[in-house]
């Protein structure tokens, strides 16, 4: 046998894409409700940029911190959703969401550090603690999905040196307000902490306002910013993303993200940048893509409210609901047990130990799909409850 490094072991505590590691179930068919990936294609304007792009010879070696041209480009997005300047130099094209938050945790964190991490969120940040061998400080969110600045406070000590965040939220649909913006503020301030502010679901809103991290007077210096085209283009396979991080934090995440993957694929890059820059097109494609989802989340929160013994949180944002259910199975058994019976769905604990007893199915595939998958899941609910 070869061994394996620390960091694999490390990563053996996680709950990630736990369906892989289970047998296929025997039913006809498995409905996904636990990806994040929406069941419409890429915009076609995108996709012709891309083909143009093939034929106009990009197909070499790009630059390496990203398509100069996108780079401009993304920092004019950022500028305009921040509310306050950013300049191209300070842009990093990277492999999607996913190399953002690698590059950006690896490059800042060594062994030992004190990472703080809301409890629930996103997985992939608990993950990349792991390999990097930093200490998860684990802070629950209050019932309400809000931050409790003073537990954050509280969970600071002298190693403590990054601070992440992610709003629009996965998985609680929340977004961040003010108060607790200004709240948080204070304490990386107090602390020089570094915040990594994954905002991918920026452009996802149903309900209220998305508030910039990086447009905070107190945090501007301290943010690194991931975002992606992924999740508002309907581009998860092209694997495009980016960081915005001021000199001192973007040279070291620069560095990392060149031994990591080295080169962005140059035509994913071309045809992202017809993404955003495309302004009539790009204008037309949010318009129809929020009302597909509308419909989508509408579909989901009926189906839902049809189900026993659960309770569903508002969707605000992004495209999950976050499910606290009453039976008497744990998360990672109920969901074990809904995938036998042909839905697969994320057990709430894969994005922290508050996630107990809750289940988190996303709202990106078609209607029919979640109609199907709550159906399921109302069975299994009936079943469990009788
Ligand atoms: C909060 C958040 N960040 C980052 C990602 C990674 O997305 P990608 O790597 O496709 O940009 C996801 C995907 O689900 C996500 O939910």
């Amino acid at each position: 046998m070869f061994g394996v490094s620390r960091a694999v072991e490390r990563l053996s505590g996680s709950q990630r894409n736990l369906a892989d590691k289970l047998p296929k179930p025997r039913t006809p068919k498995v409905v996904g409700l636990h990806r994040g990936d929406p069941s419409f294609a890429t915009p076609e304007y995108v996709v012709q940029a891309a083909i143009r792009a093939m034929r106009e010879g990009y197909t070499h070696y790009p630059a390496v911190q990203g398509d100069v041209q996108l780079r401009e480009a993304v920092a004019a997005y950022q500028s305009e959703i921040s509310g306050v300047p950013v300049s191209a130099p300070e842009v990093l094209i990277t492999a999607a969401g996913t190399g953002a938050v690698y590059a950006a945790m690896v490059a800042l964190l060594n062994e030992g550090d004190e990472v703080i991490i809301l409890d629930p969120t996103y997985s992939l940040y608990a993950d990349v603690a792991r390999v990097v061998g930093a200490t998860i400080a684990s802070v629950p969110l209050t019932s309400k999905f809000k931050v409790d600045v003073e537990a954050v406070r509280r969970a600071v000590t002298p190693r403590t040196k990054m601070l992440v965040l992610n709003f629009p939220s996965n998985p609680t649909g929340q977004l961040l307000g003010k108060d607790e913006l200004d709240g948080l503020a204070a304490v990386a301030s107090e602390n020089n902490l570094v915040v990594l502010s994954d905002e991918v679901y920026d452009q996802l809103v149903f309900a209220g306002k998305h508030l910039s991290v990086l447009g905070h007077p107190l945090l501007g210096e301290r943010t690194v910013l991931v975002n992606s085209f992924s999740k508002t283009y309907a581009m998860t396979g092209w694997r495009v993303g980016w960081v915005v991080a001021k000199g001192d934090l973007f040279r070291p995440i620069s560095a990392i993200n060149r031994t990591a993957v080295g080169y962005v694929n140059s035509i994913a890059m071309r045809a992202a940048l017809e993404a955003l820059t495309n302004k009539e097109e790009d204008r037309k494609w949010r318009a129809w893509m929020l009302g597909q989802y509308q419909l989508q989340r509408e579909a989901m929160w009926q189906e839902l409210q049809k189900v026993p013994g659960i309770r569903v949180y508002e969707l605000d944002a992004a495209f999950y609901a976050w499910v606290n259910y009453d039976a008497p199975l744990s998360a990672v058994e109920m969901m074990k047990y809904l995938y036998e019976r042909g839905l697969n769905c994320r057990p709430g604990t894969e994005f922290g130990s508050m996630g107990e007893k809750h289940l988190r199915f996303t709202f990106a595939p078609s209607v029919k799909d979640i109609v199907e998958g709550v159906a399921i899941f109302k069975a299994a609910m009936e079943e469990l409850r009788s």
